[in-house]
């Protein structure tokens, strides 16, 4: 490789910690653990002994009333917890590490619901929390709507039952829809999102004969090894190039290299261009940003779609998220350019799991007709099943009507309006917090400096607003939510904010900026460090002195056959 090349690449990544997942990795792993328990939990930022006292004060009853409300749910939720590690997971990083533990023992999580109605949740003490989770994306239309896809589907298929391998004839209906929709050839059907972008992506490599995946700093594309290089995923991962997304250097980077098999663009980056996914779990300082300048992104993606074809490189649209939610057409439509694949997943099965691919034929082809022994090889045995199938069918036919139509024709003003009437609340009542959207997908911002905006969640959550484990990162609106609905969410809202501000959270002096934050938390892990050292120095002497006061025994035993 040239040291022009070279250096275009280095140029083209993000200079963030996202840009750089091997680096990101490596540092990840040198972090210690430390934690905040009492006193210092109250002050991390320095408070003056009043507010902290202001800050516990409200930190009981938080507990109390949480506590209070659900007992049930958090009873049933703490005697799951141990063996579900998926639950263990997610309760440790709802905050903070450092805050974590004082978290868990206090605010208890509550991981059970009974009931979906409208846009509320019910839990197993029967209280109701207007839904903000969206079920990861899933729930565009509702969960009525989803029960009667999964009821009607259900129904379609009883005669065959779960026979796999064969197809229902609504198969060739869905096919034909999807073609439609996304002005593809080609569909092929995966059991999650994260199957489907596997797919696309090796399919990219078997027919350019390339290897490198171009992705873009921050974006989420599941949860397989090549999408996400840095911090998560335990082994070494070659092969990829994470870069800049709305730069021309990176732009350069395509423009030049010869060993580029895709370009894989996720559309939801257009509300926190080259950051990650939000959550509160790594909400240290107020430095999310977020907002979507719809011309430029969409000028952003005309340039990649200019590019990629002049170097025939297969440009890829990850959908998953936002397919069938920001447009019918998804970001294609949205956007108005074209991919020459595109994935879908999420609300697509009728509430059922499922991963869709579509491409053009070129692409999409396992074989080659000139070489029988070159294949590239995707199955897998729950591909098309028929119950996800009737589901998928119910889905398409119930949004391919005028009035679900029309609905997409306003849902960005409707939505932009909803969040710009929540912002212009929480201005006049001076809150340093503020929300940005893209369409019904909603992300919490905070204005000020502060080390607690995590604990919003909280607050939200006793004010019966239902959010998922990232917390404030994501908020996802299901489109059958009224105004009415949304102004009981905002009211909700904006009392959540009041209290958390009347608690002392968000106290501020004006030395506290987002930069010395950095440089308070950095300086804390390096003590933090050198205490975990100095404490393994000193067992190993301790050791060594025990083995020399007993004769040399015990190292003998040690080494002896
Ligand atoms: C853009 C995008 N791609 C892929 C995935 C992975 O989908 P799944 O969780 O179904 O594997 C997600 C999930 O959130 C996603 O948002």
């Amino acid at each position: 490789m040239g040291i022009r090349s070279r250096w275009l690449l280095s140029r083209a990544k993000h200079p963030s910690l996202a840009g750089h997942p091997r680096l990101a990795k490596v540092l990840a792993r040198l972090v210690p653990y430390y934690e905040y328990g009492g006193e210092r939990f109250f002050s991390s930022d320095g408070a003056p002994p009043d507010v902290a006292e202001r800050r516990r004060t409200a930190f009981d009853r938080l507990a109390k009333q949480l506590g209070a409300r659900a007992p049930e749910t958090i009873r049933a939720t703490e005697m799951l917890a141990p063996d579900v590690s998926d639950l263990q997971f997610t309760g440790r990083y709802r905050v903070p590490f450092q805050y974590s533990r004082f978290v868990r023992q206090h605010l208890k999580a509550a991981a059970f619901v009974t009931e979906s109605s409208g846009v509320l949740l019910k839990d197993l003490d029967g209280n109701t929390s207007y839904d903000l989770t969206g079920s990861y994306g899933v729930n565009v239309f509702g969960y009525d709507f989803y029960k009667e896809c999964i009821d009607a589907g259900a129904a379609r298929m009883r005669a065959l039952g779960p026979v796999l391998g064969a197809y229902h004839p609504l198969v060739t209906e869905n096919v034909r829809a999807l073609k439609s929709i996304s002005g593809l050839d080609e569909v092929s059907f995966h059991m999650s999102g994260t199957e489907a972008v596997m797919q696309a992506v090796r399919l990219a490599r078997y027919h350019t004969g390339k290897s490198y995946l171009v992705r873009f700093a921050g974006a989420y594309h599941g949860w397989w090894d090549d999408v996400q290089p840095g911090v998560g995923t335990p082994g070494k991962v070659s092969d990829v190039y994470t870069l800049r997304e709305m730069d021309d250097r990176s732009l350069e980077v395509l423009r030049t290299r010869h060993d580029i098999a895709c370009v894989l663009v996720n559309p939801l980056q257009a509300l926190h261009t080259n950051c990650s996914a939000p959550a509160d779990g790594t909400l240290v300082t107020s430095d999310r940003a977020a907002g979507v300048d719809r011309a430029g992104y969409t000028a952003w993606l005309e340039k990649l779609r200019d590019v990629c074809d002049r170097r025939s490189i297969p440009l890829i649209f990850d959908e998953v998220f936002v397919g069938f939610r920001i447009a019918y057409g998804g970001a294609q439509e949205y956007f108005r350019v074209r991919a020459d694949m595109v994935t879908y997943g999420k609300t697509l099965g009728g509430g059922l799991p499922v991963g869709v691919l579509c491409g053009r034929s070129a692409l999409m082809k396992r074989f080659r007709d000139d070489r029988p022994t070159d294949v590239c090889f995707a199955r897998g045995t729950f591909n098309s099943h028929p119950y996800v199938m009737g589901a998928m069918h119910e889905f398409l036919q119930r949004t391919n009507t005028p009035s679900t139509r029309a609905c997409y024709e306003h849902a960005d003003r409707v939505w932009n309006e909803r969040c710009s009437a929540l912002n212009a609340r929480l201005g006049a009542e001076r809150l340093p917090v503020r929300v940005a959207n893209l369409s019904s997908i909603w992300t919490v911002w905070y204005a000020k400096p502060s080390r607690y905006n995590w604990m919003f969640q909280f607050y939200l959550r006793a004010q019966g607003l239902a959010l998922s484990w990232v917390g404030t990162g994501r908020l996802i609106f299901s489109h059958d939510y009224t105004d009415e609905d949304v102004r009981e969410v905002a009211e909700r809202f904006v009392a959540a904010a009041k209290t958390m501000k009347e608690d002392g959270w968000w106290w501020h002096q004006p030395s506290l900026t987002n930069e010395s934050i950095r440089r308070q938390v950095l300086r804390e892990m390096f003590r933090a460090a050198v205490t975990l050292q100095t404490s393994r120095w000193d067992r190993t002497a301790r050791r060594a002195s025990d083995r020399a006061a007993n004769g040399g025994t015990a190292s003998r035993h040690e080494t002896d056959p």
